[in-house]
């Protein structure tokens, strides 16, 4: 009996077993099968498993001729406020123009945190209750404000998530952005394969599939239309950030303006290391490139090494806020093109079904999932420009479901800022830490940045009562 050509071509690769029961699935499941196995690219598998996984596969990280990255210093560390004014008068200037547009990865599955839902729709804000989602598009309404041209928003989504979010966003109005300004796009999957690089089954009609990780964002953006749209818009610079981290300034004018006088194609931030172990990659140079090197692949002593002036060497820590240019993006997705970002591995438990179909949920890793990750493009790119921020103007994620980087520990970190604003601007005394000491809220279409809320709070006149409860808007 003939069989499907994709069966034919899983056999001959050695993947037979992605079909084991395809003579007692139903029609549905083979339909499935058949889509989900026409979507992956088995030369690609096969190169991974032999890079990746089998014993000969090169251990390690080259550390050769590692040394930290250089970077401008934030104003607050002693860098230079001059400098520091011209990127922003040049950032302002790109927002202006209209060259820019926020960019969201909002495809991970965010398993930590055990939301159920696209990690986007999650509560964050203290009193309000606001999504992520809506917290990102309200401080990109203010600032199309602020600068006389509304932004493009381009979120990327996977294929769990998509319609979830779309459907999100359409039931909220677009939280009053313009609906043909936010772009929805989802990224690639990679299958999960076991130790020895078969392909795993999540079901009995179905391939273990899982996002290609946030680097998967560059080919994506290239193969979504969405560089073709912003071509057409006269968009040609990216401001990427991560669905997770609500204190991110979305669009950032210093952060751009620094990108584009330094005629960088990737431009990012970093913030100091709390302390020598903190879990973040580092940049650093390497042979004339910047890298980022990731926490667990730094050895410790390097870790901790400390120079002349008693700060950490490689203090530089990585919180995946990058500014990008498109054309950059659309080289680097250009397949075969000598810039491919490499895959990672990751060993995780991966539920799938045992040799008679039934479905099993292993205790231990049983396999390894493939991530591309976003700053492996940064030794690809011209001039990269790595600037200092402060992580209370631009980062408390939320990973956890407790513990660090987790709901309760965002919400403080929001707290504090808003505490800082109305601080600067006497409108309480907040405590050194920037608490204000009571629960409030401000609206990020009042203020979304030290800026934006101070030129609102000059405009109130009487000025607003700041108590207990009070939400800002
Ligand atoms: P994380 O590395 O925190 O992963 O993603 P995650 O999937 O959200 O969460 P865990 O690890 O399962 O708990 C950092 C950012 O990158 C995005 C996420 O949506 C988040 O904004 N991301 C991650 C993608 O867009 N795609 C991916 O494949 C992975």
């Amino acid at each position: 009996m003939s069989q499907h050509p994709l069966i034919e071509k899983f056999t001959r690769a050695g993947q037979g077993q992605v079909f084991a029961h395809w003579s007692t699935a139903t029609e549905h499941e083979r339909a499935g099968l058949l889509v989900e196995a026409a979507e992956i690219d088995l030369q690609e598998v096969e190169r991974l498993t032999r890079a990746l996984l089998r014993p000969s596969a090169a251990a390690g990280v080259d550390l050769d001729g590692l040394a930290p990255a250089p970077y401008e210093r934030h104003p607050a560390n002693g860098g230079e406020r001059a400098a520091w004014h011209a990127a922003k008068a040049a950032g302002e200037a790109a927002l202006r123009a209209g060259r820019v547009a926020a960019f969201t990865v909002a495809g991970g599955q965010g398993t930590r945190l055990g939301y159920d839902g696209p990690k986007g729709t999650f509560p964050v804000t203290p009193l309000r209750r606001k999504s992520l989602f809506q917290v990102f598009a309200e401080k990109i309404r203010a600032a199309g404000a602020r600068f006389g041209r509304p932004l493009h928003w381009f979120v990327m989504t996977s294929h769990a998530n998509h319609a979830a979010t779309e459907a999100f966003f359409a039931e909220h109005r677009w939280f009053g952005l313009d609906r043909h300004r936010v772009h929805f796009f989802r990224q690639g999957r990679m299958p999960a394969v076991d130790f020895e690089g078969r392909i795993l089954l999540e079901g009995r009609g179905s391939i273990a599939l899982s996002p290609d990780g946030h680097g998967g964002s560059l080919r994506a953006l290239a193969r979504s239309g969405a560089l073709d749209v912003m071509a057409g818009e006269g968009v040609d610079i990216l401001s990427y950030f991560q669905v997770d981290n609500p204190l991110v300034r979305c669009v950032d004018p210093a952060f751009i303006g620094w990108h584009v006088l330094g005629g960088s194609e990737m431009s990012s931030k970093m913030v100091t290391k709390a302390h020598a172990a903190e879990k973040v990659g580092h940049f650093c140079a390497q042979r004339g490139r910047t890298v980022v090197i990731e926490y667990s692949d730094l050895p410790a002593a390097v870790q901790q090494e400390k120079g002349p002036d008693g700060e950490l060497r490689y203090r530089a820590g990585s919180i995946a806020i990058h500014t990008l240019d498109r054309a950059f993006v659309s080289r680097m997705a250009e397949p075969g093109g000598g810039t491919s970002l490499p895959f990672h591995r990751a060993e995780k438990k991966i539920p799938t079904v045992d040799a008679a179909g039934n479905p099993v949920k292993p205790e231990r890793p049983n396999g390894v999932k493939f991530e591309l990750f976003v700053f492996d493009a940064l030794p690809f790119a011209r001039n990269p420009v790595v600037i200092e921020t402060l992580r209370a103007d631009d980062f408390s994620p939320v990973k956890n479901a407790e513990g660090a980087d987790s709901p309760e520990t965002c919400r403080r970190d929001q707290l504090r800022q808003y505490g800082r604003w109305l601080h600067s601007v006497g409108a309480l005394r907040a405590d050194e830490t920037g608490h204000p000491g009571i629960d409030l809220e401000v609206s990020p279409l009042f203020g979304y940045d030290d800026d934006s809320f101070a030129a609102s709070w000059a405009r109130r006149t009487p000025a607003p009562r700041v108590e207990h409860g009070v939400y800002l808007e």
